[in-house]
């Protein structure tokens, strides 16, 4: 199982995590995209999975609400899928939210994106909801793990 360092990127690092996005995700975004939702957010924590000199994972989360620290958005490189980089990444958010107060941590993706599905469950992540989204024309699944218990 590949080891990936885990690291907290300061904004001057937040292009690599944009590169990262551009090459997992559509549409492509800018860094003006991700600095937009961060702004007004409690606790922006951006961190990025390296392998040696080489950004192979990304993972941002921010503060929902008191108690409840919010997983936004985060993705693996196509190649390296499957070697524990996506889990060190959460488990490292996970530890960082813990670690700042926060008791649950909550994500959301498409019924469509089955590899997050099967990740979350793996995860330890509870399903607490589902609702259509109109934009993408599919269900949003609503994942939630409390970091007390
Ligand atoms: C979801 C994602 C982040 C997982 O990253 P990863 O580095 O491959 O995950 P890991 O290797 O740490 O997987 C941990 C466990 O999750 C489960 N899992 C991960 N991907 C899976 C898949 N495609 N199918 C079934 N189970 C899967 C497995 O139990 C896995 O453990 P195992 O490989 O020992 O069986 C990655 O597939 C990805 O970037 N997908 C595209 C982007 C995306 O969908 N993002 C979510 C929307 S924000």
């Amino acid at each position: 199982m590949a080891q990936a360092d885990i690291i907290i990127a300061d904004e001057g690092m937040l292009a690599q995590a944009v590169e990262l996005h551009n090459t997992i995700f559509r549409p492509k975004r800018e860094a003006e995209f991700f600095k937009r939702r961060f702004t007004g957010r409690c606790n922006p924590l951006t961190l990025l999975a390296r392998m040696g000199d080489r950004p192979v994972g990304f993972w941002i989360g921010f503060e929902l609400k008191p108690g409840m620290f919010y997983h936004w958005l985060g993705g693996v490189a196509a190649d390296v899928r499957r070697n524990g980089v996506g889990r060190q990444l959460q488990e490292a958010q996970q530890a960082w939210a813990k670690d700042h107060g926060y008791e649950f941590i909550r994500c959301e993706c498409m019924n469509h994106q089955r590899e997050f599905i099967h990740f979350a469950i793996t995860m330890g992540y509870d399903i607490v909801g589902i609702r259509w989204d109109s934009t993408h024309a599919d269900n949003l699944i609503v994942f939630e793990k409390n970091l007390i218990e």
